[in-house]
């Protein structure tokens, strides 16, 4: 990335030597990127980062196939990110309709019922691949099979987007596998630079831009390219994707060895998310009679980076919506702990864990005060 902050700090849309140069790096970083998607380098569009791209996803689809006649029907889950939840609010205050489908004890979605949520005015449907709390991997490709298929008997092609921002660092994400037309990814998420991301926008989807402007990105995303920022990401989806095997391999040995650790201590514990279809860097935990951020707080203190599945607002808390769609009790929400595991981390740093955290929610519960 370094050449690209200063040496080569020409704007790629110039017509000059050093402006070509630019370009030549944005457009490898475009043709690595579509090589990993198993797409068209003019299938990529670079966008600031998970957010962006989702909206864009969203809001263009959902507009262009209004526009066209298509109907204002969206399907999604209850358990997406909030650039999705908040999108498709967004979009109720224009007139579209949006059915958010329950999921099972797992976080998982059921295929068939999303496809018979599809209606003759449906005009997107987005479920995500891998969720950012509890880790539960989407069946997206079957879910994609049976829109596909609901669209042939409604005699039309529905467009499928997913939310693919937490899933890049260990599966596989060649869009014709995966059977969507629209793909979300964040720089951050697998190594690359912040403020960064990726639409996957397959040829031939309806699509009304977002940001107007300059026409950059094909007129589909206005706005001087961050060519630094890109070649960056481009690096480093194409080194998580080399690497994900043994990113897999290596933080699901740490995860299970997290978790029979805990368990020696507590034979019952509660690990949410599903078993095997899973990122396998998500850990998530709950307690009763403690208060997540409590516990993130004391951990924190001991050197250990964890986070609660909870927000929590100043007057009052706020359970998390996917623990909460997936019939978790609300005392056992607010006592949530989610740990992201990296490969780099070592058995002892485990086994650190495994030793602090029991007291730590003992201290928690102890401190706690009794609800009214
Ligand atoms: C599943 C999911 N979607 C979307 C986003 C938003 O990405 P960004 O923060 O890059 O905008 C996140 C970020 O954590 C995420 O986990």
């Amino acid at each position: 990335m370094q050449p690209f902050f200063a040496g080569e700090y020409a704007n790629p849309s110039g017509h000059y030597a050093s402006a070509r140069r630019a370009t030549e790096a944005l457009t490898s970083a475009r043709e690595q990127v579509a090589e990993v998607l198993g797409a068209l380098p003019e299938e990529v569009v670079f966008t600031s980062g998970g957010t962006e791209s989702i909206n864009a996803a969203i809001k263009g689809v959902a507009f262009a196939q209004r526009e066209a006649g298509a109907g204002a029907h969206i399907v999604t889950t209850q358990v997406e990110h909030h650039a999705v939840l908040h999108s498709v609010q967004y979009l109720e205050r224009f007139g579209f309709e949006v059915e958010l489908l329950p999921v099972d004890e797992f976080g998982c979605v059921d295929p068939d019922e999303v496809a018979d949520a599809v209606r003759d005015d449906t005009v997107l449907v987005s479920v995500m691949y891998a969720n950012n709390e509890v880790g539960t991997v989407q069946p997206v490709a079957e879910v994609a099979r049976a829109v596909r298929e609901r669209g042939r008997a409604l005699g039309r092609r529905i467009p499928v987007h997913t939310d693919a921002v937490q899933a890049a660092n260990s599966h596989a994400l060649d869009v014709d596998a995966l059977g969507v037309d629209l793909l979300s990814l964040s720089g951050h998420k697998f190594g690359g630079p912040k403020g960064t991301g990726v639409l996957y926008l397959r040829r031939g989807i309806p699509f009304l831009e977002q940001l107007s402007g300059g026409g950059q990105e094909r007129q589909r995303r206005s706005g001087t390219e961050n060519v630094p920022g890109m070649v960056g990401l481009a690096t480093a989806l194409t080194l998580a994707q080399a690497e994900r095997g043994a990113f897999a391999a290596r933080t699901s040995m740490l995860r299970e060895r997290l978790l029979a650790g805990l368990r020696r201590r507590w034979p019952e514990l509660r690990s949410n998310g599903h078993p095997t279809q899973r990122l396998p860097q998500n850990v998530h935990l709950c307690f009763d009679g403690v208060e997540g951020e409590a516990v993130v707080e004391a951990l924190n203190a001991l050197g250990i980076e964890a986070s609660a599945g909870a927000a929590c607002t100043s007057a009052t808390w706020e359970p998390s919506h996917v623990l909460l769609a997936m019939g978790v009790p609300i005392e056992l929400a607010i006592g949530s702990l989610r740990m992201s595991l990296w490969p780099a981390l070592d058995e002892a740093a485990i086994d650190y864990v495994v030793e602090q955290l029991p007291g730590v929610v003992e201290q928690v519960r102890a401190a706690a005060v009794p609800a009214l």
